[in-house]
């Protein structure tokens, strides 16, 4: 019934009620019974005193309490989309993957894009990163890409994440919000962690305050492998291409926009969607092979380095459509729940220590916020593929093992046994090694990847980052803090140390930070870091 037609009663102390009449659903408890009344609690007389006997009055403000679960402890603030992958070609050759199997196949995707520092209530034009998490419904399970719009990352070591996060988040004191992310703990923490330097420069520049998500690279950033049916090994790099190209806004857009409209990439991206202008995007892998690897000036383990796209052409192998918004934010975007462990048979990670590290935290930190370990039951979480195992019990369970057998092996031929060729296997990677909690010296140069993006960029994109950097450290209050970030700047291109120094009032520049690697100036300065110039 429409508006119009809805029957209003007025009770007896001026309430208005609306009754359900004609075809009009019945509203009811969430047990199922028929209510009378949603506008009065029970009580004795009138006046009250109110009764506890009330159960649609307890039943309700009780669900209401519970409705907040905790917000992601980073990237709180997001928003989804579903879609579908659409394969190009077979990949055999690199991967037994089903989803890459079969030209044209089209398999079911959620996508959820987030800032990474600001609270659930946050502004959308923040100057972060952007999370780009992939979940793809393949017929042998779900396989998350949990990348960001950015190819790098702060730290090479995940034992180092809370420390990166704290300090980027409000001081514990103070608890000012945080999305700013220009106050003395941030800059401190990275003046006193050089490999963030490469992850700096991207995010002081443009491509932290994209215009709308609809313009924004994707990357996994990590290593991973690709094992075709013979489990031979290929590593891989994904990236996500927009069609649509890269667009940022500048700072002072950003500012205005966040007054004026706190939502505007959420909006936009709704409204895209809505009038059925379906964002795009491809994906493109990098492929390369052990004696590439070994050959490589950097570590490929190491997630604060590219592989150049002049070095290692990225290959489109597919299409990512959005094309349809959830029915119920709560219950798809925020309930979505992306792990990097989760990758099928013929897609395996490398020894990345961030990756390895985010394998074992992705799995905890849903047991907690989903409240308990049956979250794969919530539809947007559940495989879209057939599902069989003898997992059980636990809050909220949806679906248990049905007859009389919940283990094997057993006598009764019941239930699932295990494949050895179609299930997944790991890649037989030989290790050697001794115990011990060192970095590889392989992961030592902290500049020169820092240098080369900064060098690729533009002279408009270079002044962006210089004024961001300027912007930024102007309000860190510790001069010690601004001349060692001053002292890093230095290492990677002198020009930008020496112009961020004179205009935050530095009168005697510092020296250039120790380098455990003096950074490479014979590096190309080009097109290969896929900058989009517009
Ligand atoms: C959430 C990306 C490093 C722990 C996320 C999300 C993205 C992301 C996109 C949001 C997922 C969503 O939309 O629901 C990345 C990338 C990283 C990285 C690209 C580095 C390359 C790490 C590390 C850790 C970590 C090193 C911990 C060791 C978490 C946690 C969440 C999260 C706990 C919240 C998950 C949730 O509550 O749903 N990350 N992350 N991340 N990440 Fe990471």
């Amino acid at each position: 019934a429409s508006i119009h037609d809805q029957k209003l009663v007025r009770g007896n102390g001026g309430e208005l009620h609306q009754t359900g009449e004609g075809d009009t659903e019945i509203l009811t408890t969430s047990q199922g019974a028929p209510v009378s009344d949603d506008q009065n609690t029970l009580k004795i007389g009138e006046r009250g005193p109110a009764l506890i006997e009330d159960f649609h009055f307890r039943e309700k403000i009780f669900h209401f309490d519970h409705e907040r679960i905790p917000e992601r402890v980073v990237h709180a603030r997001g928003y989804g989309a579903h879609g579908y992958f659409e394969t190009y070609e077979s990949l055999a050759k690199y991967t037994r993957a089903d989803i890459f199997q079969r030209a044209g196949e089209k398999t079911p995707a959620f996508v959820r894009f987030s800032t990474v520092a600001g609270a659930k209530g946050s502004f959308d034009l923040a100057r972060d990163v952007r999370g780009f998490a992939v979940k793809l419904y393949t017929q042998e399970g779900n396989w998350d890409i949990v990348g960001n719009n950015i190819p790098v990352f702060f730290i090479q070591d995940a034992i180092k994440f809370p420390d990166l996060v704290h300090a980027v988040k409000e001081e514990p004191d103070r608890a000012f919000p945080q999305a700013q992310s220009a106050h003395d703990n941030f800059w401190d923490f990275i003046s006193l962690t050089p490999e963030s330097m490469h992850m700096i420069m991207w995010i002081m520049s443009d491509r932290a305050i994209p215009r709308s998500f609809r313009f924004m690279e994707g990357f996994g950033v990590h290593t991973f492998r690709f094992l075709n049916a013979k489990d031979e090994s290929t590593f891989v790099k994904f990236i996500w291409k927009p069609k649509l190209g890269l667009q940022s806004v500048i700072w002072n857009e950003a500012v205005k926009i966040n007054g004026a409209d706190p939502d505007f990439h959420r909006r936009d991206l709704w409204d895209a969607i809505q009038a059925g202008d379906f964002p795009e995007w491809e994906l493109c892998v990098q492929l390369f092979d052990q004696e590439f690897a070994d050959s490589f000036d950097f570590d490929i383990l190491d997630p604060t380095k590219i592989i150049p796209e002049e070095i290692v052409e990225p290959i489109p192998v597919g299409r990512l459509v959005l094309d349809r918004m959830p029915d119920n934010f709560f219950a798809e975007t925020e309930q979505v729940a992306f792990m990097t462990q989760n990758v099928p048979p013929g897609v395996d990670f490398s020894n990345d220590p961030l990756l390895q590290g985010r394998n074992f935290s992705y799995l905890d930190t849903q047991l907690k916020r989903l409240g308990g370990p049956n979250f794969t039951h919530i539809p947007i979480n559940a495989p879209k593929c057939p599902m069989h195992h003898f997992q059980q019990d636990g809050h909220m369970a949806m679906r248990n093992p049905v007859g009389r057998a919940n283990y094997q092996p057993n006598s009764w031929g019941l239930g699932p046994r295990e494949h050895p060729q179609k299930g997944f296997r790991s890649f037989a990677d030989a290790e050697d090694g001794q115990k011990v909690r060192l970095r590889a010296e392989s992961f030592a140069d902290h500049y020169s990847q820092a240098r080369q993006f900064f060098v690729s960029q533009t002279v408009t994109e270079q002044k962006h980052i210089a004024m961001a950097l300027t912007f930024e450290l102007s309000k860190v209050e510790t001069v010690t803090i601004r001349e060692r970030m001053v002292s890093h700047l230095l290492n990677i291109d002198e020009g930008l140390g020496e112009t961020v120094a004179e205009k935050l009032g530095i009168k005697t520049l510092p020296k250039k930070a120790d380098a455990a690697i003096a950074p490479r100036d014979d590096l190309p300065a080009s097109d290969a870091l896929s900058i989009v110039r517009n």
